[in-house]
C-alpha cells in the first residue's frame, strides 16, 4: 500500500508496542495522546476522522455514536472478543463492518478463571492481606482454612471457547465434575470431555461447588444471576466471573453474601467499570481483579494483531475473518 492510499485507523487505546509498529507499517494510524477513556464526542470526532476504528471494551459505541459518527467510517475492528459495548445492529444498518478477536484470549482468560477459583476457595486475598498488614501472628492448625478446589463440581454456565478451556482446565488438572448450561445447545459436541450438559440452569445452580459465568452479555443474560438464581445455590458454593459483570445482579450477589446463601465470589468483571459495589469491596469472601481475563503481553499482542489482521482484509476487499455476527 502507498503512502497516499494508505486508510486511516483511529485507535482509542495506546497498545503494545509491536501491534503499534505493525498498525502503523500499514496503515495511516491516529493514537491518542494517554490512556484516558474517549467520550461520546471524541469517538465520533475519531470516527468521523478515520475510516476506521480500532476501540476497546471502554469504548461505548452506541447508536447514537454510530449514527453522529459515521460517514467515512467503514469498520469497527474491535480490541477483544466481547462486542457488548457496540450497537452492531446500528452499525450494520449504517453499513459498517464490525470484527473481533476470539481464540487468541481463550488461554489466558480460562488460566485466569482457575486462579480467581483457587483464591476463592483457598482464601488467598484474605490471607495475603493479613500478610501484607502484620496481622499474621504464625501459623496454628485452624488458620485460614479455605475449601478444597480439586474434585468438586463446577458449573459452567455458556459454554463457548471460554467455558470450555475452564472446563478442560478444571476436569484434566483438578479432577473436577464438570457440568454445563449453555442458552443455545448447538455450539459444538463434547466429545472427548466428560462434560455433562444439563438442562436446566437452576439444576446447574444446586448441583455446583463452583459456578462459573462464561456466556456472553446480550439482553437475555443481562441479570441471569440474580436473587432468584442465588437461591438455587449451595451454601458452600461459589460464584466466579470473568465474562461480563451485568450477567450478574451485583445488588442480589451482595445480598446472598451478606445473607449467607453462597459462600464466597470471584470477580474479574462489574456492572459499571471501574466502579466496584462497596458492599463487594467490605467483604473478605470476594477476590476481586481489575479486568484482567486477558492482561498477558502474549495475549495483548495477538489480541492487537488480530485485529490489525481484521482491518487489511477488509482493506484489501475481502471479508474479515472475525466479522461479527
Ligand atoms: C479485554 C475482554 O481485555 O476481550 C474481551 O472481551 O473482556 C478482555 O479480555 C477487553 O475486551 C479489551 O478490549
Amino acid at each position: 500500500m502507498s503512502a497516499v492510499t494508505r486508510p486511516r485507523v483511529g485507535v482509542t487505546r495506546r497498545l503494545p508496542e509491536a501491534v503499534e509498529a505493525a498498525l502503523r507499517e500499514r496503515f495511516d494510524c491516529v493514537f491518542p495522546e494517554s490512556q484516558q477513556e474517549l467520550d461520546a464526542n471524541a469517538l465520533i470526532a475519531l470516527m468521523r476522522d478515520c475510516d476506521a476504528l480500532l476501540p476497546t471494551v471502554t469504548d461505548r459505541i452506541d447508536a447514537s455514536v454510530i449514527g453522529a459518527g459515521a460517514g467515512r467510517c467503514r469498520m469497527i475492528a474491535n480490541f477483544g472478543v466481547g462486542v457488548n459495548h457496540i450497537d452492531i445492529e446500528a452499525a450494520t444498518n449504517a453499513g459498517i463492518v464490525v470484527s473481533n478477536t476470539p481464540d487468541v484470549l481463550t488461554d489466558d482468560t480460562a488460566d485466569l478463571t482457575m486462579a480467581l477459583m483457587l483464591a476463592v476457595m483457598r482464601r488467598l486475598g484474605e490471607g495475603e492481606r493479613a500478610v501484607r498488614a502484620g496481622a499474621w501472628a504464625g501459623w496454628h492448625p485452624t488458620q485460614f482454612l479455605g475449601r478444597r478446589l480439586s474434585g468438586k463440581t463446577l458449573g459452567i454456565v455458556g459454554l463457548g471457547r471460554i467455558g470450555r478451556a475452564v472446563a478442560q482446565r478444571a476436569e484434566k488438572g483438578f479432577g473436577m465434575k464438570v457440568i454445563a448450561w449453555s442458552r443455545s445447545k448447538r455450539r459444538g459436541s463434547e466429545a472427548g470431555t466428560l462434560i455433562q450438559r444439563v438442562n436446566r440452569l437452576e439444576d446447574l445452580l444446586a448441583e455446583s461447588h463452583v459456578v462459573s459465568i462464561h456466556c456472553p452479555l446480550v439482553p437475555t443474560t443481562r441479570h441471569l444471576i440474580s436473587t432468584a438464581q442465588f437461591a438455587s445455590m449451595r451454601p458452600e458454593a461459589v460464584l466466579i466471573n470473568t465474562s461480563r459483570g451485568p450477567v450478574v445482579n451485583e445488588e442480589a450477589l451482595v445480598a446472598a453474601l451478606e445473607d449467607g446463601r453462597i459462600a464466597g465470589a470471584g470477580l474479574d468483571v462489574y456492572e459499571d467499570e471501574p466502579r466496584v459495589h462497596p458492599g463487594l469491596l467490605a467483604r473478605e469472601d470476594v477476590v476481586l481483579l481489575p479486568h484482567l481475563g486477558s492482561a498477558t503481553v502474549e495475549t495483548r499482542v495477538a489480541m492487537g494483531m488480530r485485529a490489525l489482521g481484521n482491518l487489511e482484509a477488509h482493506f484489501a476487499g475481502g471479508e474479515p475473518p472475525d466479522r461479527v455476527p
